[in-house]
């Protein structure tokens, strides 16, 4: 390597850190509220705010709440809010028809949010988890998560989101097939500007235990979800999964769990060029809130330096459960 500063005493390296404004002009990475996504859980009734225990700060809220918050985080320049149902018990079945139903939870929480907050974007989850009896993203049959079967019901699953006004769908679910089976269907019904943002680099982890709480799903699953999600010792496999769901027709990907896959954004980013998002998942959230509760760390430092870390390895955005406490920080 060439030299790139003199050899000291002329070069220093602590001179270019010398005070908060030379060291604004030399950051090589920022967080802006424009690399935020917002994952919200969606609950029914009418007027409730709910706690997620597992998660403090963070809760269910009914549909017209939801709408609300979605009114207040577009006023704060948040450009995205990711929507995940909690649903009764009584609506989930073998068949998850729920999960296609125009009028379920998710997609009246849709209807109004796009009422409520036009500007904003809306994102989906596409997976059968919330309405499955037994909890898997795919269909379950004899002991087994069926690949094709699962394929065409995420499909009217996508499409009744897009119906009611979708802007981006994520499908979370890791089955084989779907983005290409989605994209067909979206475009055969004239849905072309409805966007995918795929969960194409998924892992096995047992950082979502928090989420699973929210969603009301950790009762139901049976097993694991090895056999369609990641193996959390594979790199290169994330490499040909991107590349897979990019010519599929995904217009943006993602990497699931943050933290501790930051080396698997670095790659995706430096592969291929394409909109790369990182999911900092529940089990990390609730570990950064846990420990600032505790008064063992700056929870608002070690948020923001959470963020900013998914910024230098390389992603474009961050589904963060702190999108509207970050958003806030950073208007001042
Ligand atoms: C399920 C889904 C999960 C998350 C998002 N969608 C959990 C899982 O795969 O079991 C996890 C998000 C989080 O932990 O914050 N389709």
């Amino acid at each position: 390597m060439k030299p790139t500063i003199a050899p000291y005493p002329h070069g220093r390296f602590r001179r270019a850190r010398q005070s908060e404004a030379i060291r604004g002009l030399v950051r090589e990475n920022t967080l802006t509220v424009d690399d935020l996504i917002w994952p919200v859980f969606v609950r029914d009734g009418e007027g409730i705010e709910e706690p997620v225990p597992s998660m403090p700060g963070v809760v269910r809220r009914s549909v017209d709440l939801i709408a609300k918050a979605a009114a207040e985080a577009q006023a704060m320049g948040i450009p995205a809010i990711c929507l995940f149902p909690y649903t009764d018990p009584s609506l989930k079945t073998q068949d998850c028809a729920e999960a296609w139903n125009p009028d379920n939870l998710s997609n009246r929480a849709i209807r109004a949010i796009k009422q409520a907050a036009p500007e904003i974007a809306v994102m989906t989850d596409v997976a059968l988890d919330p309405y499955n009896i037994n909890g898997h993203d795919g269909y379950v049959v004899d002991g087994k998560i069926v690949n094709d079967e699962t394929v065409e019901a995420l499909v009217k699953m996508t499409l009744a989101q897009a119906e009611a006004g979708a802007d981006i769908i994520g499908p979370s679910d890791m089955m084989d097939g779907r983005i290409g089976a989605m994209r067909q269907a979206l475009e055969a019904a004239g849905h072309h500007d409805v966007m995918i943002l795929s969960y194409a680099a998924k892992y096995a982890s047992a950082f979502y235990g928090p989420f699973r709480d929210a969603v009301g799903a950790s009762g139901a699953l049976t097993g694991d979800k090895k056999t369609y999600q990641m193996e959390p010792g594979n790199s290169n496999e994330a490499l040909r999964l991107i590349q897979r769901d990019l010519t599929e027709g995904a217009d943006m990907v993602m990497i699931k769990p943050g933290m501790p896959y930051l080396d698997i954004c670095r790659r995706v980013k430096d592969t291929f060029g394409a909109p790369t998002y990182a999911y900092q998942v529940s089990g990390e959230y609730a570990m950064i809130q846990a420990a600032a509760q505790n008064g063992w760390i700056d929870g608002e430092k070690v948020m923001l330096e959470s963020l900013l870390a998914f910024k230098r390895a390389g992603c474009d955005g961050i589904l963060t459960y702190f999108a509207p406490r970050v958003a806030k920080l950073l208007q001042g």
